[in-house]
């Protein structure tokens, strides 16, 4: 019988644990940390995630502030607000919600952000820091990843781990977190162009489901008592929901679950700790200071 990862719960303690901090904050007369976000248009999936994150702030005692732009905004105009962001003192981080429209270049974007500001750790430098071993603002779903891991005591060192994307948040720097010291498992990243899928995940103890293909990972690609964490968040059409579609994981997961000794839900695992880490960067910028 599998044990189930939950996302939800871990992330509800470690927003207490926040809004204890900003209490202590309060008593010793600093101000409450303060997160920015910028939105560019009205899509659906970057609406609701920014909503959230706003959410999230009220919830622990941070100020947030959400910065509605044009889906016409030249880049030369975005890279004006994020200058302005970087020199506003009140402002402890931001984030530029992704995906950007075509005509902006998402490094350049990137790249302008004050990397002490970076909450969502994407700036060359926070990525260059993490690869090194050293502190900084980790990208937010590959810190949840290794925080839900840690929370539910799962083993790790020596472990043969699997992950399927190679993408810069979530993939990549998942595998440079998980061989690091202290971590140290083995690692093996796969991706659109590895040649039979399953005789890798076949020998994994831990295998991270994030390509964006839903169901993808099915029981006979995963040996029995493996951690199956699925990091898939796509949208398909439901009928009967409140907004016609339902959040669909990597992992089909009736199929699989039964043989996992460890396995995360969607929606309900990562998505929740991938919000929790952007408060944790923010903080950890309000405390620089
Ligand atoms: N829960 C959360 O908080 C959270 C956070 C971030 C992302 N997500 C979700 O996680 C998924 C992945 O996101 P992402 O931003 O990393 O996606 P991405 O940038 O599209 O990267 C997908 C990766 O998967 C690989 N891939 C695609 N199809 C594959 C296949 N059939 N077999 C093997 N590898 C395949 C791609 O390989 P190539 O490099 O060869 O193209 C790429 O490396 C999406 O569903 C996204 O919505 C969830």
């Amino acid at each position: 019988m599998y044990n189930l990862i939950d996302g939800k719960k871990i992330a509800s303690e470690i927003k207490l644990e926040i809004a204890a901090e900003v209490e202590k904050r309060l008593s010793a007369g600093k101000k409450v940390p303060h997160l920015a976000a910028i939105l560019i248009g009205n899509e659906g999936s970057s609406e609701t995630y920014v909503n959230n994150k706003v959410k999230d702030c009220a919830e622990v005692g941070f100020k947030s502030t959400l910065i509605r732009l044009n889906r016409d905004i030249s880049e030369t105009e975005l890279l004006e607000r994020i200058a302005g962001l970087n020199s506003d003192t009140d402002i402890d981080g931001f984030i530029v919600q992704l995906p950007l429209p075509e005509h902006i270049s998402e490094n350049r974007i990137i790249e302008a952000i004050d990397p002490e500001k970076d909450a969502d750790g994407f700036h060359p430098v926070n990525i260059g820091r993490m690869v090194i071993g050293l502190d900084g603002y980790l990208p937010a779903t590959p810190f949840g990843i290794v925080e839900l891991l840690r929370r539910y005591k799962i083993e790790t060192a020596g472990r043969n781990c699997v992950i399927i994307g190679r993408s810069n948040i979530v993939g990549r720097p998942l595998s440079i977190l998980l061989s690091q010291k202290g971590m140290d498992a083995t690692v093996t990243v796969v991706h659109s162009k590895t040649r039979n899928i399953e005789n890798f995940t076949r020998e994994a103890d831990i295998i991270v489901a994030a390509l964006g293909s839903p169901g993808f990972l099915k029981a006979d690609m995963v040996k029995v008592g493996a951690v199956v964490i699925d990091v898939g968040t796509t949208r398909v059409q439901a009928s009967g929901t409140k907004n016609g579609w339902k959040l669909v994981g990597d992992v089909d997961f009736y199929d699989v679950a039964p043989r996992c000794s460890w396995i995360t839900p969607v929606p309900g695992g990562v998505g929740p700790m991938t919000r929790v880490a952007l408060l944790r960067n923010t903080l950890m910028a309000a405390g620089k200071k």
